[in-house]
């Protein structure tokens, strides 16, 4: 019998030592780690944008991490994102970027973004975004007189915009410019009927005199010298008018250029996305493999990562139920991370 016992223990041992450790905990949406990959996706999805503003991170959503072997890991990120006052050709960088407040009715992006760590160096492998503005009743329920957003293509803003650049055009002793889109619109109704527009410009190879006699002839400049600029200006319509325009030219940026592209045209011209509120991030960021829910490559070990993570949240909870020695704090639930900005 004791042998027949040795014996059971001897084989058990080995079996015992095979099991693998716990798996690691599952990272938290605020740890390091997390922050670097979310940075890296961001940058990223600002450098394939070609329309619109620059977005910076509201929030890390959730995170899942799949190992594919040492030093080798898929990273599945959700983010949450906020539109600045930096338009995609603008050269301030990212962390320089104000974050547009809710008050001028805040765009959100949701974006899903799949990395690869491969030897500590994150790269990314897909994105998927979209972007959509605040519901007008938040913003008025919080600040009944603020500026709502208006449709890109709204007959106010068009008068404005071509008022504006006008009005800049007819002034400057610089290039004469042409519009590249307009960003955003705002209009107030009280006190005062104000109409706030947002555009890209680039110059033209015309300075503004010569443009006075002919500026169908005046070109946008060729890629290697190519200035872009913006434009913001109000316009008060009643009960009376008032033109205010702010333009400013950015300078020749090497290696940055403007898309046309997906049928959106330059000018006034009535395209797809001028019906909007928003230019939608979804145009430049739409690769379905980028979210981990629509990726099959490793279902089960999904599974696994999930179910970790609803049990590390169940224990968090369970924990707070029973009394606490004074001081103690619980640990925050992994995810989501926290709000940088502020929440829509
Ligand atoms: C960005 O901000 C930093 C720190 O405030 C400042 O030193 C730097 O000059 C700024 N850069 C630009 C391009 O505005
Ligand atoms: C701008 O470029 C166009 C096309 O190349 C040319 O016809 C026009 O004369 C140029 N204008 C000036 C002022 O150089
Ligand atoms: C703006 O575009 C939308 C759809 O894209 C259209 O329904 C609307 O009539 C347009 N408005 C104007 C003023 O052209």
């Amino acid at each position: 019998m004791k042998a027949l016992v040795a014996l059971i223990l001897l084989v058990q041992l080995p079996i015992l030592k095979a099991v693998p450790a716990a798996p690691p905990a599952p990272l938290g949406c605020d740890d390091p780690e997390s922050e670097a990959a979310a940075e890296v996706a961001v940058s990223y999805i600002n450098g394939h944008s070609h329309h619109g503003y620059k977005f910076a991170l509201n929030r890390i959503e959730n995170i899942r991490v799949l190992p594919q072997g040492p030093n080798n890991d898929i990273i599945f990120l959700e983010l949450d994102l906020l539109e600045t006052k930096c338009h995609i050709l603008s050269p301030t960088p990212l962390a320089n970027c104000t974050v547009r407040s809710f008050t001028e009715h805040a765009v959100e992006g949701d974006c899903d973004v799949k990395l690869q760590k491969l030897d500590g160096k994150l790269s990314v492998l897909a994105s998927k975004c979209h972007s959509h503005a605040d519901s007008s009743e938040d913003v008025v329920r919080l600040c009944p007189d603020c500026p709502l957003l208006a449709r890109l293509n709204n007959t106010e803003v068009l008068t404005t915009v071509t008022a504006a650049l006008s009005a800049h055009n007819s002034k400057t002793t610089d290039a004469y410019l042409r519009l590249l889109e307009i960003g955003r619109a705002n209009i107030q109704y009280h006190p005062v009927h104000t109409v706030f527009v947002e555009f890209a410009v680039a110059a033209t190879n015309c300075s503004a005199a010569e443009a006075k006699d002919n500026a169908e002839a005046c070109q946008l400049l060729p890629d290697d010298q190519s200035n872009f600029g913006f434009c913001t200006a109000s316009e008060a319509i009643r009960p009376l008018q008032d033109l205010q325009v702010n333009c400013q030219l950015y300078g020749h940026q090497p290696g940055v250029t403007y898309s046309k592209g997906q049928g959106i045209s330059a000018g006034l011209q009535p395209s797809v996305v001028q019906g909007h509120t928003n230019h939608n991030l979804r145009l430049s960021h739409n690769n379905p493999v980028a979210s981990e829910s629509s990726s099959s490559e490793f279902p089960s070990s999904i599974l696994a990562a999930k179910s970790v993570a609803k049990r590390a949240i169940a224990e968090v909870a369970q924990h707070d139920k029973v009394p606490h020695p004074v001081g103690f704090v619980p640990p925050p639930p992994p995810c989501p991370g926290k709000i940088r900005h502020f929440k829509i």
